[in-house]
Formats: structure tokens, C-alpha cells, sequence
């Protein structure tokens, strides 16, 4: 078995707005994860038997995720090569997108279009989901920090079904010991 398993614990919490959507799904649905990292919103889903697809470009992660359901026998994660992650190629549609933490890794016209293809890609009455950070000082100008507004514009047809703000100040290799002020939401789309 790979030591890394060890190393990243495989049940973490998941973030409070997966618990939320968690209430909203219904058993047969299929959710897709953009940026799937350390997997612990798409694990949860996973082990409460809800079908997903995963990308990620860290290619190691992807690795480690699929022993992890080798050995717990989960069968309803199927995880795309790291090379599509790059390409957002989606061939079907999904009940529910997942990008959480993610946008603030890509530039602006990459996150506008990860967004675009979500929304096309939503079965009418489902969701999408997006955690991310607002923008501080220190933060550079390319890179994805929307305001909620600015969010909330992209989804202007779409019904807000919840939405959390935290302050959130644990170290960790996203804040890097700052404070940051984190939003969820999760779009209806209509
Ligand atoms: C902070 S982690 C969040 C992971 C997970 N969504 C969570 O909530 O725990 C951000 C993840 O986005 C991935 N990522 C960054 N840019 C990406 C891209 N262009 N395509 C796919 N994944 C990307 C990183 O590899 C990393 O695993």
C-alpha cells in the first residue's frame, strides 16, 4: 500500500455547504468535483452511496484517491485522468457540480469558463456549488477572487438556495496562516 494514505487522512470533514447539499440529493443523482484535492467532499458523497465523477490536475492526489476506494470498495467514484482536467471536456450532463476552493488556483478567463461549462452541464432543477475566498490585498490581480456580486451575476437565472460566509484562520497550504473571508453557494439552476 502507498504511505501516503497514512499521511492524508481520508476522513476529514467535509466543508458544512456538502452536508447542506447532502439534504438537497436525492440517491440516484450524479455529481461531478472539479479540483477534487484531498477528496473530503467527494468521499463523504462517495460513502453515502451518491454516483461521482472527479478530476484534478494534481495527478498524485487522483492516485492516492483510487486506493483509497480500492481499499473500501467504493465503485461509484470515477476518476478522470489528469490530462482532461485540463481540458473541462464534459460529455454529459450532471445534477450537481462541485468547485470548492478551487476558483482562486485559476486565472480569470480559466475560472469564467470552468463556471460556463457547469452551468451548461446542470440538469435544470439541480445545483452548483462554489466555495471560494474573497480577495485580499496580497492576492494577484490574475488570478480568480469574485465578489458576490460578481458570482451571483454569472448565475443571474439561477435560484440561491444557501449561502455561508466564514472567516477562516487555521493554517493551511490555501490561507497560509492569514485570515480569509470564505463564501458558499449553492446555485439552483431554474
Ligand atoms: C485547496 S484544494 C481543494 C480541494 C477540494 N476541492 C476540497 O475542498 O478539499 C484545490 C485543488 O484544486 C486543484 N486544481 C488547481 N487548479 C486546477 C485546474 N486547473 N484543474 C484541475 N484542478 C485544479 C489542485 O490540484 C487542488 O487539488
Amino acid at each position: 500500500m502507498n504511505p501516503s494514505i497514512d499521511i492524508l487522512d481520508p476522513n476529514q470533514k467535509p466543508a458544512f455547504i456538502i452536508e447542506r447539499l447532502w439534504n438537497l440529493l436525492l440517491p440516484w443523482v450524479c455529481v461531478f468535483e472539479y479540483g477534487v484535492g484531498k477528496w473530503r467532499q467527494s468521499l463523504y458523497l462517495a460513502r453515502k452511496w451518491i454516483e461521482l465523477q472527479v478530476q484534478d490536475k494534481n495527478s498524485e492526489f487522483l492516485e492516492i484517491l483510487k486506493e483509497i476506494c480500492t481499499k473500501e470498495h467504493i465503485s461509484n467514484i470515477s476518476i478522470e485522468k489528469p490530462s482532461e482536467a485540463q481540458n473541462h471536456i464534459l460529455e454529459k450532463s450532471f445534477d450537481a457540480f462541485l468547485c470548492i476552493r478551487v476558483l482562486h488556483f485559476l486565472k480569470t478567463k480559466e475560472a469564467e469558463k470552468v463556471i460556463q461549462n457547469m452551468k451548461e452541464h446542470t440538469k435544470i432543477g439541480w445545483y452548483n456549488v462554489l466555495q471560494f475566498f474573497l480577495k485580499q490585498t496580497e492576492h494577484k490581480a490574475e488570478y480568480f477572487f469574485p465578489d458576490i456580486p460578481e458570482l451571483e451575476n454569472f448565475y443571474h437565472w439561477w435560484k440561491i438556495i444557501e449561502k455561508t460566509e466564514v472567516k477562516i484562520t487555521e493554517p493551511s497550504e490555501t490561507t497560509n496562516g492569514r485570515e480569509m473571508h470564505q463564501i458558499g453557494i449553492i446555485f439552483q439552476k431554474l
